[in-house]
């Protein structure tokens, strides 16, 4: 794959090995391939109270989180990267830098049902701040919200968990024209297929708990931007204000992770297809959501605005709750748990598990059906995910 953007000299596959971690063989350097984890919460000044090294306090600055910023920074093809202790303290650092009270949201109905508790709950209720849900898979519905308060597009693109896309680039025109901040969570698809910003996006997030770590280990998120004075606002927020840096040790985790992200995308992504292909042949699924196949109704923009279509498939089974509550209790593979992107395969029924709070009028209106399950496919072999849903399937 080439590099994330024309900035990188090296392709995308090498960037996630090298970039943020050249070994230190300045002379008293360690020579450290890999990064150390600098767990000092405060560094020695010298007699005049100035950093000797560069560090005053690890909230102001961290070398482990400096070295994770630049990493996913680069994947990112972008200016500035900041890593934050969860993918929500990256979304409400986000908000709460880029907006004021009174100010007016247009968000994608399917967002991820956390940034939505957020929203409604906490920015609608202590800080006047309206937010609108639109069906942004059109881009007209989004221009047609704008009014003269609105400062924030909040997209995410595929959505959680029904796998619906919005497209960025004319989004991201329509935001231009009224002078709005674009805000795109990317954390279904990752920068390995799909970078907002070279998209026109102002700000892209991420739940980096998820693929960019991918090892079921970690919490943390991201925010990335080539807006130098967002950037800097950004910074204020987390140093002096909301603080919810990533810490060291899961900075590391992440490090290490992200080495194999191209591999594991690569894998995720073959195991997804095979998987939606297998379901969508099965007598006892009614519907298949994944943007890789033919049938889905944004496969097009898919294949356009991302390099690869992602390893999560969401799908429906004939029959209604309790069938679908006892086909995910009945596999071995696939573990039933929440969350997604790790090597791992999971499975989840959203009306029990994840949706549960939503009321059913508002969750039915948003296509989570009574029978929908989500299975975010690991990186094991295909073939045995396949025989533990044909076991699961045979039962019902
Ligand atoms: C799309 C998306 N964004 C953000 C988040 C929140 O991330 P975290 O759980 O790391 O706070 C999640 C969590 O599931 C998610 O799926």
């Amino acid at each position: 794959m080439e590099g994330p953007s024309e900035r990188s000299n090296h392709t995308f596959e090498t960037e996630a090995i090298h970039a943020g971690e050249e070994p230190d063989l300045d002379p008293g350097g360690t020579g450290d391939l890999v990064s150390p984890i600098h767990l000092s919460s405060t560094f020695a000044m010298d007699e005049t109270g100035n950093p000797s090294h560069g560090y005053k306090y690890s909230r102001l600055g961290n070398p482990t989180r400096e070295a994770l910023d630049r990493r996913v920074a680069t994947l990112s093809g972008a200016d500035h990267a900041m890593t934050f202790a969860s993918g929500m303290a990256a979304i409400a650092t986000t908000c709460l830098t880029a907006l004021e009270s009174g100010d007016h949201v247009v968000a994608f109905d399917g967002i991820y049902g956390g940034t939505k508790v957020f929203f409604d709950e906490y920015l609608a209720d202590h800080f006047d701040v309206t937010v609108e849900y639109v069906d942004a898979t059109d881009p007209e519905a989004v221009a047609d919200a704008v009014v003269p308060e609105t400062a924030l597009f909040w997209m995410e693109s595929p959505t959680n968990p029904l796998l619906k896309l919005c497209d960025i680039e004319a989004i991201a025109a329509i935001a231009d024209g009224h002078d709005v901040l674009l805000a795109v969570d990317n954390t279904f698809a990752t920068p390995y297929f799909q970078r907002p910003l070279a998209l026109g996006a102002d700000v892209s997030v991420h739940s980096t708990t998820k693929y960019l770590n991918g090892h079921t280990d970690s919490i943390g998120g991201a925010i990335v931007t080539d807006d130098d004075a967002f950037a800097d606002r950004v910074r204020f927020v987390q140093e002096y204000a909301l603080g919810a840096m990533m810490p060291p040790f899961d900075c590391y985790l992440v490090l290490r992770g992200s080495k194999t992200l191209p591999l594991r995308m690569r894998q995720h992504e073959a195991n997804a297809t095979r998987v939606a292909r297998y379901l969508s042949e099965h007598e006892k699924v009614t519907a298949v959501h994944y943007p890789g196949l033919e049938t889905h109704p944004q496969h097009d923009l898919a294949a356009r605005q991302m390099d690869g279509f992602g390893g999560i498939v969401s799908f429906e089974i004939d029959g209604g709750a309790a069938e679908a509550r006892a086909f995910v209790e009945s596999l071995d593979l696939f573990t039933l748990a929440v969350s997604l992107g790790s090597v791992e395969s999971l499975i989840e029924h959203p009306v029990s598990m994840s949706a549960s709070y939503v009321p059913e009028e508002e969750r039915l209106a948003s296509g989570i059906t009574d029978s929908l399950i989500r299975a975010p496919i690991g990186v094991e072999s295909a073939d045995d995910l396949i025989a533990d849903l044909e076991r699961g399937l045979e039962h019902l």
